[in-house]
């Protein structure tokens, strides 16, 4: 609140001291524990239960609360009768009591004033007028209005906390701008579960161009809704459904979206989460949880601009980014290291006078920031109007209700589109007009060539082919003709492992240690697969993992320098990134990003955590972790088995996208060969396949049998290798197989999913589970196999039995021979020597 008003208050408050004021004054009082001047209530409130203001139908209560594990208070609003606490504005978000006592006040104008155990105001409402008679009342929406007492109308009201929104959008409030006065009712996150104050990310209308809802994480847009096409934002989200209605008004007074909700019985809310997803969910009774109804950030290509320019995102291709028909990749060496930032440009240069337009069709429209409309055009006078000015890029209609109509056009580059098919709709692109020839004779050429592209990937069993595209193989023909110079680091001098890498940075030893605290223990996060890692954040504010090779350690320098060589010449949004490295005196550190949510094992594992964990989400992890794999196997410029995929490698970013981590016992093999033969046979137990454990053959399907495992781990929540079961001494690869053959394989979904998932989903991951894991490794699919099985609808072939299904098989096996016995181990890395 600006100072001005809050000075207002305080000698209102002081002048209240005289008897003529103070009793035109109604107040209102909220006291915590100790009772400050408990002077009035009015009539309009209904219950004042002690300390807190319950609704007229008790759906909503106000009062002071301390979120998470803080101790700190706050005022705010929330749901009443469920029984998780479940907030949904914040009063005093920015600046809590410290203490229990703090009291709501009404002034004689119609403030809501907060005030802390000094009688300071720590937070207050404003209005634009003052009032007469003013109260305030909690109605049943969950709505805290401030308005003159014999006055009903909402229209009239000085002031309502539905104005304000913090990061909840509650059924009939507005998100969107009062286009005269500028102001803009918009959700931002709460920091923490632990602090309502304002985090990084908000979600609000864009009024520039035609708007559009834009999330944004420290005002970098990180996702956008599309514009309205008179049924819904451009995506599958909002559909018609039995729980709310919603609109979009968009007048010259005013922007926004509500919704209202069909059966006022049913609860449900929508919420900017802190990790920057926007959600709705709703409560159920029966099982007492805030069920997951729908996300708006579906997928990847829900990412903002994540395949630049002219790109064109597609979640059932992989790689997901391709540039729109006519266009080519601008800087094809990035593109092809799936860095699709640059986009795509144009074939052929327009020449303005002579172009034409092409048709697109299913897409989501692109940004619409530099875009110009009219609702009452249609698609003829819109097409003839965009082809008379030279920087117009392309038109399409506002609306496609009843035939289409209205105008948008672009006059910028077209950014952020992604293939919807069934719930896109058209645009039309200005290209050349020997572009248009070209791309119809293109049409039929690039059929043609598609079906060279076209290989069989992967006869798994007699009954099924699956058929896949490897788009990359002629990028990597090229690549394997210039050869690999790489392996130069590694047998480089020990000091120049870094430097000699002209793509990573170098960090020196002073920031380092500065910005981990002089490697403080309170900044460690724990120990990574040569030594310990910490956390630091750097000047610019950018939070970094720093990965410190013990001292003593000969095994970890072997390793530092394999993580090095292999990491740095990855790309891909699957893989953990590598910002650089820093090698100074004996030390010997890498720098990675910060990954806040840690490793998957901490989630699917653990019973609290596993919770928060739902299935869309888990399955976003298995397809993630699946990509990331097919790029190593794959697509990479190195071919690289990483030999040591388990849940605790595997990282997770804000928005819970896995990424692959700890390289540091990679290795990368020639396009020709297929399996490698090791004398040291390294890896972790519960996750290593039995011909590398036992002959030491590695191979792609080594890692294949590893990510099996996981996916069975993520749909089970148990590990692998300490399942235990009361009917039999099968590993969970041994139940999930005997489940399976018994047709019961939806047993093997862990509980807290198990009602939210999507079965079919589900049911499908433990087959792609099972088939990877099977014992020999020819049976096993290939990752890109398993890509496309993952997505496919098509039925499964049928699994043969998996390798080490009982723990006793790995001990037998290796017992003769292996010296480093000591398995008690809780999934660290094991190195078991010679076990050929
Ligand atoms: C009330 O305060 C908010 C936030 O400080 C401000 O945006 C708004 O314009 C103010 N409204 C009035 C009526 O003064
Ligand atoms: C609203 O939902 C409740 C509980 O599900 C149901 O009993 C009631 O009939 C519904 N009301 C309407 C109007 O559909
Ligand atoms: C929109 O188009 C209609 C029909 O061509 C025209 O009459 C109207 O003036 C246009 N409005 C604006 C704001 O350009
Ligand atoms: C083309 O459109 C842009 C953007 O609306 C405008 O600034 C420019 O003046 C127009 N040019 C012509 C020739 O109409």
């Amino acid at each position: 609140m600006t100072k001005f008003t809050a000075a207002k208050i305080m000698s209102a408050c002081v002048d209240s001291t005289s008897a003529l004021l103070y009793i035109s004054i109604l107040l209102l009082i909220i006291k915590i524990s100790t009772a400050i001047d408990t002077i009035n209530t009015t009539q309009s409130i209904r219950d004042i239960d002690g300390d807190s203001m319950v609704s007229a139908d008790g759906s909503f209560k106000m009062g002071f609360f301390s979120p998470g594990s803080s101790k700190n208070r706050y005022l705010g609003i929330w749901f009443n009768k469920v029984s998780v606490m479940t907030v949904v504005w914040v009063a005093n978000r920015e600046i809590p009591l410290t203490n229990s006592s703090g009291v709501l006040r009404v002034t004689g104008e119609g403030l809501l004033v907060l005030l802390n155990h000094n009688e300071s105001i720590i937070w207050s409402s404003n209005a634009s007028r003052s009032a007469r008679f003013p109260v305030a009342q909690l109605l049943d929406s969950g709505n805290l209005v401030v308005k003159e007492e014999d006055d009903n109308d909402l229209e009239n009201s000085l002031w309502q906390s539905f104005d304000y929104p913090c990061d909840t959008l509650l059924a009939g409030m507005k998100m969107g701008r009062n286009s005269i006065t500028g102001f803009d009712r918009h959700l931002t996150s709460w920091k923490t579960t632990d602090d309502p104050s304002r985090g990084n990310f908000t979600f609000r209308f864009d009024p520039s161009g035609y708007p559009e809802q834009i999330l944004t994480e420290n005002s970098i847009r990180r996702y956008r809704s599309g514009p309205w096409n008179g049924l819904r934002f451009g995506g599958p989200q909002l559909r018609p459904n039995p729980v709310y209605k919603y609109e979009f008004v968009f007048n010259d007074k005013e922007i926004f979206f509500r919704y209202q909700l069909l059966n006022n019985s049913i609860l449900s809310r929508l919420v900017l989460t802190q990790t920057g997803d926007v959600r709705r969910l709703t409560w159920s009774d029966e099982t007492g949880i805030w069920a997951f109804y729908l996300t708006l950030i579906v997928d990847d290509c829900n990412r903002y601009a994540l395949c630049g320019a002219y790109g064109s995102c597609d979640i059932n291709n992989s790689p997901a980014c391709g540039c729109l028909k006519g266009f080519l990749p601008k800087v094809p060496r990035t593109w092809d290291m799936m860095n699709w930032s640059d986009g795509c440009a144009r074939r052929t240069p327009l020449n303005c006078t002579g172009d034409v337009f092409q048709r697109y069709s299913g897409v989501k429209l692109p940004e619409t920031r530099k875009s110009w409309f009219n609702k009452s055009m249609n698609l003829e006078q819109c097409k003839s109007l965009c082809m008379k000015n030279c920087s117009c890029t392309a038109y399409a209609n506002l609306d496609i209700r009843e035939g289409g109509s209205g105008c948008l056009l672009w006059f910028s580059d077209l950014i952020d589109i992604r293939q919807f098919n069934d719930n896109g709709q058209d645009i039309y692109i200005r290209m050349a007009a020997s572009e248009q020839d070209h791309n119809d004779e293109e049409g039929t050429k690039s059929n043609k060539t598609k079906h060279t592209r076209i290989i069989v990937i992967s006869v798994v069993s007699a009954g099924m082919l699956l058929l896949g595209i490897v788009l990359v193989l002629l990028v990597r023909k090229k690549k394997q003709q210039k050869g690999r110079k790489v392996t130069g680091i590694l047998e480089g001098r020990r000091d120049d492992t870094c430097k000699e890498d002209p793509e990573l940075q170098l960090f020196d030893l002073g920031t380092i240690t500065c910005v981990t605290n002089n490697f403080s223990l309170t900044n460690k996060l724990g120990e990574g697969g040569f030594g310990p890692v910490y956390k630091g954040i750097l000047e610019d504010g950018q939070e970094i993992a720093v990965k410190r090779l013990s001292k003593s350690s000969r095994q970890g320098l072997d390793e530092f320098k394999n993580e090095v060589m292999h990491i740095a010449k990855l790309q891909h949004r699957n893989l953990v990134k590598l910002l650089g490295c820093c090698m100074e005196a004996d030390e010997r550190m890498l720098i990675y990003e910060f990954m806040p949510k840690k490793s998957l094992d901490i989630f699917i594992f653990d019973r609290t955590h596993s919770a928060l964990l739902d299935w869309p989400q888990r399955y976003h992890i298995i397809n993630g972790i699946a990509r990331g794999l097919l790029y190593l196997h794959q697509d990479s410029r190195l071919r690289i088995i990483h030999r040591d995929l388990k849940a605790s490698n595997i990282l997770l970013d804000n928005s819970m996208n896995p990424k692959i981590s700890d390289f540091g016992l990679a290795r990368s093999f020639e396009e020709n060969e297929t399996e490698a033969n090791t004398k040291r046979v390294v890896g972790t137990y519960g996750y290593i396949s039995p011909e590398y454990a036992i002959d030491g053959i590695y191979s792609v399907k080594s890692d294949v049998f590893s990510f099996g495992v996981l996916v069975l781990e993520i749909v089970n929540g148990n590990r692998n290798r300490r399942f235990c079961h009361p009917d039999h001494n099968l590993n969970l690869l041994g139940h999930a197989w005997r489940l399976f053959t018994e047709g019961r394989s939806s047993e093997l979904i862990t509980e807290p999913i198990a009602e939210s998932c999507n079965l079919s989903e589900a049911l499908r991951s433990i087959h792609v589970g099972l088939l990877c894991v099977q014992c020999h490794p020819n049976d096993r699919p290939s990752m890109s196999s398993v890509v496309l099985m993952l997505s496919g609808e098509g039925k499964l072939p049928q699994p043969k039995q998996p390798g080490f299904f009982t723990e006793r098989t790995l001990v037998e096996a290796n017992s003769s021979s292996v010296k480093n016995t000591s398995c008690s181990v809780n999934d660290s890395t094991i190195t078991l020597l010679e076990a050929r």
